[in-house]
């Protein structure tokens, strides 16, 4: 979603902005715009699409902005109005003295519109964020005072918001405040930053302050001032951010994609890692601060995510509910937050999230921690907001992921799923510790079993290139894998824009079936185990008697399978409980071969974010 950028110092601006967005451009986006102070004058460039458009725009003014020595960057990821240049950001006021860039959404615009046109106020786009600019600008029209001007005008803005503003008049300060949305601010020597993420500003410094809702930082070159919204200064320690900026290299992969789904049994790796240190003894979660009786009574466990976390907390519920026997209900926290919350202090509630950002997942912790639940928080992200808000955290670390699809973020949350799973588990004794010590065992060689799949991805590269014509897809699947069927279609849809959804098998017959014929690929996951192997198997025949097109995704060798399947994506067999991580790698390869083949913009397919931060 949108990114922000700001820089005040010495060095090239331009260069600073227009790299800091580059490493932001992941995010998803459909506008750039930067704005400088330069000349003594604000000066703003803006254009449509992707980053290189606005680079070549500048390049054709490289002589007007020779001297600078601040300026804000944003790339906008379009809510109110259409992606066009005007709606880019930075944004000014009838003076243009002023620029400011924003995240989020301002939920009260309208009204504040109607005031300013009142005022004799002129817009010029359709988007909230002028509205802001030229709130500012009439405040600073009182008080002549940028970190003042600001602060007067967020007292009337409702809803969230990462702004960054700068002034003609007061050319060597940057003014950034938050709420709900988030912003960092980077301490150079000589030079400050002012990034919405950190992949923004870490190849120039690793020293930062997060700012929290409501404060605002004032930046020169040499100084930085946080304050309150009344202008009180707040004393604000800074932290060193976690991460090295060499994972935001392809490493010679053609997509960041490709190479986070090879990246995963690394991945795996560093999560088990210290928490898994011997299958004969307890796992070791000291991250959950439950105590033994809290965990002994707890009566439920709610987990609330979004996409892909959503399908890694469905997974956790056939897991839990195993292992633990405690109820789990999950649900999409953008439903979450609409209803009304029944959780209690014995009710558990988990929040997964890659990225730790997405606004619903943080509105719907925040309301079950008022109600009294403990939180757990399982995300990639320990310097995110979600990671700040939790009672109990569990980072997967599994290094920056850049892909617009995640990937290797899913199965790291399953592995930290399985794994709390098992720690409760062996708490309360509410399971086979036999069976547990199996399965630890088993998670162990999942890393090597994944790099099997890895090194043998013809069939599925073949499979790819059959079916990329197709229009539709069908997943199916039963059990712990119907989770799977539908992270493997939501991974088609999002990279190939192929119409694929994911079906419980036995539902295929409650209506699905009506849509089958010979376009209309079915894909079954079909994993031995437990009954459900034979019940998909028996879904399928019901669906190759229909004509459709017929894969497998399996680990069976079963000679039947070759009369209902043409194509068939062997797995290596693991226990039934762990396959989701095995069987969602096919999947994430066979997506994104299918959109390569296609030739679509795998990392950052159209009108997809990867941090979701407006509701
Ligand atoms: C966006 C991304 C998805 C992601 C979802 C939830 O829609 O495009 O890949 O699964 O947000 O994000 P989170 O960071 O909370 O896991």
């Amino acid at each position: 979603m949108c990114g922000i950028v700001g820089y005040v110092g010495s060095k090239p601006v331009i260069d600073i902005l227009l790299n800091g967005l580059s490493k932001l451009e992941y995010r998803g986006y459909d506008s750039a715009g930067v704005a400088v102070n330069s000349e003594g004058k604000i000066k703003i460039y803006k254009a449509e699409g992707k980053l290189q458009n606005l680079k070549e725009l500048l390049e054709t003014h490289k002589a007007e902005i020779l001297d600078t020595t601040a300026g804000i960057g944003h790339i906008r990821w379009a809510t109110h109005g259409l992606p066009n240049t005007i709606n880019a950001h930075p944004h000014t006021c009838n003076c243009g003295k002023l620029a400011i860039v924003h995240n989020g959404i301002i939920e009260n615009y309208k009204e504040l519109k109607k005031d300013l046109l009142a005022k004799g106020c002129e817009f010029k786009s359709e988007t909230d964020t002028e509205v802001v600019a030229h709130l500012i600008a009439n405040e600073y029209g009182k008080y002549n005072d940028l970190p003042k001007a600001v602060r007067e005008a967020a007292k009337k803005l409702k809803g969230a918001y990462a702004l960054c503003v700068m002034h003609q008049d007061e050319p060597n300060i940057l003014v950034g405040t938050r709420k709900n949305a988030p912003l960092i601010v980077a301490l150079g020597q000589g030079e400050n930053y002012l990034a919405s993420d950190s992949p923004a500003i870490i190849q120039y410094t690793k020293r930062v302050i997060y700012l929290d809702d409501d404060q605002f930082a004032v930046l020169t070159p040499s100084s930085v001032l946080i304050t309150d919204i009344e202008g009180r200064q707040i004393d604000r320690k800074e932290e060193i951010l976690p991460w090295e900026p060499v994972a935001m290299s392809k490493l010679g992969y053609k997509h960041f994609m490709l190479k986070e789904i090879h990246e995963q049994p690394d991945v795996i790796r560093n999560v088990l890692s210290g928490k898994l240190p011997d299958i004969n003894k307890p796992i070791v979660l000291d991250e959950v601060k439950l105590t033994k009786d809290e965990i002994k009574n707890l009566k439920r466990i709610e987990i609330i995510a979004c996409g892909t976390s959503l399908h890694a907390a469905m997974v956790a519920k056939y897991i839990l509910e195993a292992f633990t026997n405690i109820p789990v209900d999950v649900e999409a926290s953008s439903e979450y937050i609409y209803r009304k919350t029944v959780t209690d202090a014995n009710t558990l509630v988990i929040g997964i999230s890659q990225s730790g950002e997405t606004s619903d997942t943080i509105t719907a912790i925040r309301q079950a921690k008022s109600v009294g639940s403990h939180v757990l928080i399982i995300t990639n992200r320990p310097d995110s907001i979600m990671a700040r808000e939790a009672h109990s955290l569990i980072p997967v670390n599994a290094g920056i992921e850049v892909s617009v699809a995640a990937t290797k973020s899913f199965n790291a949350q399953l592995i930290a799923l399985y794994l709390f799973a098992m720690y409760i588990a062996e708490i309360k004794e509410s399971f086979d510790l036999e069976k547990i010590k199996d399965l630890k065992h088993e998670m162990l060689l999942l890393p090597q079993k994944i790099e099997t799949i890895l090194s043998h991805k013809e069939d599925i590269m073949k499979c790819a290139r059959a079916f990329a014509s197709y229009k539709n897809f069908i997943y199916i699947a039963r059990g712990i894998n119907y989770p799977t069927a539908l992270e493997g279609a939501l991974k088609l849809k999002e990279i190939s824009y192929i119409n694929a959804t994911g079906y419980p098998a036995g539902e295929l017959k409650h209506g699905p079936i009506a849509m089958l014929d010979e376009t209309m690929p079915v894909l079954a996951i079909l994993m031995p185990g437990s009954i459900v192997y034979e019940k998909v198997l028996s879904n399928a025949e019901e669906a190759k008697a229909r004509n459709a097109k017929m894969i497998a995704l399996t680990s069976a060798h079963d000679a039947h399978l070759n009369d209902v399947f043409e194509y068939i994506l062997r797995v290596p067999s693991v226990d039934e409980y762990l396959s989701p991580v095995i069987t969602s790698v096919p999947l994430q390869l066979l997506a994104y071969y299918i959109a390569e083949f296609l030739g679509k913009d795998v990392d950052q397919p159209r009108n997809l974010a990867k941090s979701v931060t407006v509701e």
